[in-house]
């Protein structure tokens, strides 16, 4: 037995693990403990068919941090911090790519949840790779030559990031830069973890030559898609996940167009991404 209070299946050997065995609107706290560490220790969590409501969902999340308000579209009556992915009918989802949530802000969501309403008959399945099982994975020489560099992160607009931001706050998006340590360190679990994200957030290693950036973060990004290190989530109705979005790449996958999909999302208050004191 993994947790002594939650019934725990392990999805792939080095990520993710689905829970059951607990109601979502009736948690005891010995659960929601069980629960904190298997984030910790598996990255990506999965609860199936939990009936909650958006309250509900919202509190369930205070357990892993502060909601945020949400700068998606806000549904009807639902608390500010739960926010909607809607792919309308008809509608071309044009997210499906490996990415991370907000890597181009200073201190990025540290854990995201999705909590599926309205799913195509099949397909609409997101992948989860996980950063520490993606640098665990690289050889003795990658590890060394990455130690103690530092990425320049900028925003791109993409399909949600047009319908949440006014023109002001996109030009400010993409006017400002941050910089985050290539290598992170978790000081949760002890693990280092490898924080890269897709070309056109991550743009450059901070004082390495064009060409040897680009080489080496292509290399890094492609390195991360391995299949090793990443899981397949099947949706069905009223799956929940939660996963740390900081250690993790996420791929939407975009193959059930006409159909409709639609999304409830929570993000916690985000935190800056560490680096171990060497890396400075
Ligand atoms: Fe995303």
């Amino acid at each position: 037995m993994l947790y002594e209070n939650i019934e725990a299946r392990l999805i792939t050997p080095n990520q993710g693990v689905e829970i059951s065995g607990v109601d979502l609107n009736h948690l005891r706290d010995d659960q929601a403990a069980d629960i904190k560490q298997a984030l910790i220790d598996r990255k990506i969590i999965v609860f199936r068919d939990q009936q909650i409501s958006p309250e509900r969902y919202a509190s369930f999340m205070a357990l892993f941090g502060d909601p945020v308000v949400e700068d998606l579209e806000l549904v009807d009556g639902n608390p500010p911090c739960v926010g909607v992915i809607h792919i309308h009918p008809n509608e071309q989802q044009k997210i499906n790519f490996w990415h991370m949530d907000h890597s181009f802000r200073a201190t990025p969501s540290p854990k995201l949840s999705l909590y599926a309403k309205i799913l195509p008959d099949c397909g609409g399945d997101t992948l989860f790779a996980s950063l520490e099982s993606a640098y665990d994975g690289l050889s003795a020489r990658t590890k060394d030559t990455i130690d103690g560099l530092w990425a320049i992160h900028k925003h791109t607009p993409t399909q949600n990031s047009k319908r949440r931001y006014t023109k002001e706050q996109f030009d400010k998006l993409a006017a400002s830069e941050v910089r985050h340590p290539v290598v992170g360190y978790n000081p949760d679990n002890g693990r280092r973890f490898l924080f890269v994200n897709m070309p056109q957030y991550c743009r450059y290693i901070d004082g390495m030559a064009a060409a040897e950036s680009e080489a080496l973060l292509s290399k890094l990004y492609r390195h991360v898609q391995r299949p090793e290190f990443s899981l397949r989530l099947v949706w069905r109705p009223n799956t929940l996940v939660v996963w740390e979005n900081s250690h993790c790449l996420h791929y939407p996958v975009a193959d059930y167009f006409p159909s409709e999909r639609k999304l409830l999302r929570v993000s916690i208050q985000g935190e800056a991404i560490k680096a171990l004191p060497s890396a400075a």
